[in-house]
C-alpha cells in the first residue's frame, strides 16, 4: 500500500487498546477486540489509527512508562496479536502509527534497573545522573501540583538520576550513541511489523541537552537523522510529533526542506480554538492560524480539539485562560497542572449537539488532518471522580449491555461511565448506528465530506474579513475552491462577503440546500447560533469542472 503524502488528506483515529474492546473478560482492551471492531472504524470512514503505547509496562502513567520497548504487554494480547491486528488493519485500507516514546523509559526498564546497580553497568550512560543535587532542580517540572522535581536520589545508584515528566520515568541520556542506536532498532523492529509511522513522545525534550546544570537547548539535528533512518526503512511511513513549541520555532521541527517531521500537532491553533469557543471571538485563532501558516509543502499540521492529555491553555494570556476556565472549566477540579482542562469534550460543551457539531467542523476544516479520539464520534463524558488525566480515559461505550459492552467482566480497570447524562445506558454506539440523527452518524457523513474536499487539506486558507464571532475561510487547490463559515456565538450573524474575495458569484451549500447568489457584488448569509456552512466556490457544475487529488 504506497501512497505519496497520504497524511496530508488522513482522518486519524486515536485510541488504548486497553479501554476499546475486551474478549476474554479480564476487564482489559486486548487486542483481539480491536479487531473485531475494525469494521466499524473503517465504517466511521477514518484512515489511520493511532495506538496509544501498548508496549509491556508497569501502566503508572497509562503506558508512556515502557519497561520493554519489543513487546505487547501481555495484559493486551502478543506479537502475533499484533501482527494479525496490523494485517487486519491494511485489509480495510486503514493504516496504523503508534507511540515511540523514548524520552524516558519506565524505572522498572531493566536498562534503569541494570543501570543504578553500579557505575560500570554498561547502561549507566543511558541515563541522566548527578552526584548532588543540581541548582533548579525543582524547576520544568511538566506536572506541576503531582511532581516535585525533575532529579531524584536513588539509593542503590547513590545519585540523583533526571526526570523530565514523574520520578518513575527516568530520562535516557539521548545524546548517547548507543540510545540513538537502540532508538532506530525500535523503529525498525515496528516498521517491520507493518506500523505506517509514529506519533512521537515529548519531542522537544528527547532532543534537548540534558545534564546537571545543562541548559536544555534543543538539537534539531537529530530529527533528520531519525527521519532519514525512517525513510530507509520505510518510504512512506511518517513522523507526528508532540511538541508544544513557539510558532517561532515549527519550522526548525519540520525542517526547512520537509527533511524532519512530517507533521506536528498544531497546540497553537488547539489552545486559541478553545478561547475562540470559550468568548466567541475568532481574532486571536485567526492569528494562531496565520502564525502556523507556513510549513513546507509536504509536511502537514495535525489538527486536534482534545486528545487523552490535559487541555494544556499555557499558551493563552492569562486574562484569555481564565476565560477558557470560566466557560469550560468553572469547577477548580475540572483543571489540572495549573493550565489545564482535563474535562472530555462533550461535557464541556454541556452536551449541547448545536456546539459539538461547531466544535467538530471547526476540527474538520482547520488547516491539516484532524485527528479525532475514540468515543468523541459519540460525545462520550468524563469521570471526574478518577485521578488527574484518567477522568477522560474511560473504556468505550459500544452498547447497553453491562459495562457499556466493552467486557464481561465483574469489573473493568478503569470503570465505565454509568450515571449521569453521559453514561453508557444514554451514549453509545448501538443506539447511535440505529438513529439516522445520531451524532455518530453525522460524524461518518462529515468525515465522508471532508475526504471529498482536498483543498482543505492541500490548498493555501485565506481568512475573509468579517465580524468577530464568525471565522470565514477560503482554501485555494488547484483550480478548486472552498469556502467554509462558522459562526462562533450563540447569536445568530448575518454574514456580508465580497464575491471578490469570495471567488465567486455562486457558491454551493453541501450539507444543506440553501446555496449563495452575490447581489451587488456581495454573498449575503444568515447563520443560526452556532451555525456552520461549507461551501464550494462556483455554480453547481463544480463537480465536472473539479479535478481530482
Ligand atoms: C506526553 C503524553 O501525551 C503524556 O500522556 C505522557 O504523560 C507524557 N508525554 C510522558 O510520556
Ligand atoms: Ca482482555
Amino acid at each position: 500500500m504506497i501512497h505519496d503524502l497520504w497524511y496530508k488528506n488522513a482522518v486519524i483515529y486515536c485510541l488504548h487498546v486497553g479501554t476499546f474492546m475486551d474478549t476474554n473478560g479480564d476487564g482489559i482492551g486486548d487486542f483481539q477486540g480491536l479487531m473485531r471492531r475494525l469494521d466499524y472504524l473503517a465504517g466511521l470512514g477514518i484512515t489511520c489509527l493511532w495506538l496509544m503505547p501498548f508496549q509491556r509496562s508497569p501502566n503508572r502513567d497509562d503506558g508512556y512508562d515502557v519497561s520493554d520497548h519489543y513487546t505487547v504487554d501481555p495484559r493486551y494480547g502478543s506479537l502475533g496479536d499484533f501482527v494479525a491486528f496490523t494485517h487486519a488493519a491494511e485489509q480495510r485500507g486503514l493504516r496504523v502509527i503508534i507511540d515511540l516514546v523514548v524520552n524516558h523509559t519506565s524505572d522498572q526498564h531493566p536498562w534503569f534497573q541494570d543501570a543504578r546497580r553500579s557505575a560500570s553497568s554498561p547502561f549507566r550512560s543511558w541515563y541522566v545522573w548527578s552526584r548532588r543535587k543540581p541548582p533548579r532542580a525543582d524547576e520544568g517540572v511538566v506536572f506541576p501540583g503531582v511532581q516535585k522535581t525533575t532529579w531524584t536520589w536513588d539509593e542503590r545508584a547513590r545519585a540523583y538520576y533526571f526526570h523530565r515528566f514523574y520520578d518513575f520515568q527516568p530520562d535516557l541520556d539521548t545524546a548517547n550513541p548507543e540510545v540513538q542506536e537502540e532508538i532506530r532498532k525500535i523503529v525498525g523492529f515496528w516498521l517491520e511489523l507493518g506500523v505506517s509511522g509514529f506519533r512521537v513522545d515529548a519531542v522537544p525534550f528527547v532532543i534537548a541537552t540534558k545534564g546537571a546544570g545543562v541548559k536544555p537547548v534543543e538539537q534539531y539535528g537529530m530529527l533528520r537523522d531519525l527521519r532519514e533512518f525512517l525513510q530507509w526503512r520505510s518510504r512512506d511511513a511518517i513522523l507526528l510529533a508532540e511538541a508544544n513549541v513557539l510558532p517561532r520555532t515549527d519550522l526548525e521541527y519540520f525542517g526547512d526542506d520537509g527533511d524532519r517531521m512530517h507533521m506536528m500537532f498544531n497546540f497553537q491553533v488547539n489552545q486559541h480554538l478553545f478561547y475562540a469557543l470559550a468568548a466567541s471571538d475568532t481574532r486571536p485563532l485567526v492569528k494562531a492560524l496565520e502564525a502556523t501558516r507556513d510549513r513546507p509543502g509536504t509536511a502537514q499540521w495535525g489538527v486536534f480539539l482534545r486528545n487523552h492529555d490535559e487541555l494544556d491553555l499555557g499558551r493563552l494570556k492569562p486574562e484569555q485562560r481564565e476565560r477558557v476556565f470560566r466557560e469550560f472549566a468553572p469547577d477548580p477540579d475540572m483543571q489540572l497542572y495549573e493550565r489545564g482542562i482535563r474535562r472530555r469534550l462533550a461535557p464541556m460543551l454541556s452536551g449541547d449537539r448545536r456546539r459539538l457539531e461547531l466544535a467538530y467542523s471547526l476540527l474538520f476544516t482547520l488547516p491539516g488532518t484532524p485527528v479525532i479520539r475514540y468515543g468523541d464520534e459519540l460525545g462520550m463524558g468524563d469521570d471526574l471522580r478518577l485521578p488527574e488525566r484518567n477522568c477522560a480515559r474511560t473504556p468505550m461505550q459500544w452498547s447497553t449491555l453491562p459495562n457499556a459492552g466493552f467486557s464481561r467482566a465483574a469489573r473493568t480497570a478503569l470503570p465505565v461511565i454509568a450515571e449521569g447524562p453521559f453514561q453508557f445506558q444514554r451514549v453509545n454506539a448501538a443506539d447511535q448506528r440505529r438513529d439516522p440523527e445520531s451524532l455518530l452518524n453525522w460524524t461518518e457523513r462529515i468525515i465522508r465530506m471532508r475526504k471529498e474536499c482536498p483543498e482543505i487539506a492541500w490548498g493555501d486558507f485565506t481568512v475573509l474579513p468579517t465580524q468577530p464571532e464568525v471565522l470565514a475561510l477560503r482554501y485555494d487547490w488547484r483550480n478548486n475552491a472552498m469556502l467554509v463559515l462558522h459562526n462562533l456565538s450563540g447569536k445568530p450573524a448575518s454574514v456580508r462577503l465580497r464575491a471578490r474575495d469570495v471567488g465567486d458569484d455562486r457558491l454551493v451549500s453541501l450539507f444543506t440546500a440553501d446555496h449563495s447568489s452575490a447581489r451587488k457584488g456581495h454573498h449575503e448569509i444568515e447563520l443560526d447560533p452556532y451555525a456552520y456552512r461549507w461551501y464550494r466556490v462556483g455554480g453547481l457544475d463544480y463537480i465536472l469542472r473539479r479535478r481530482s487529488w
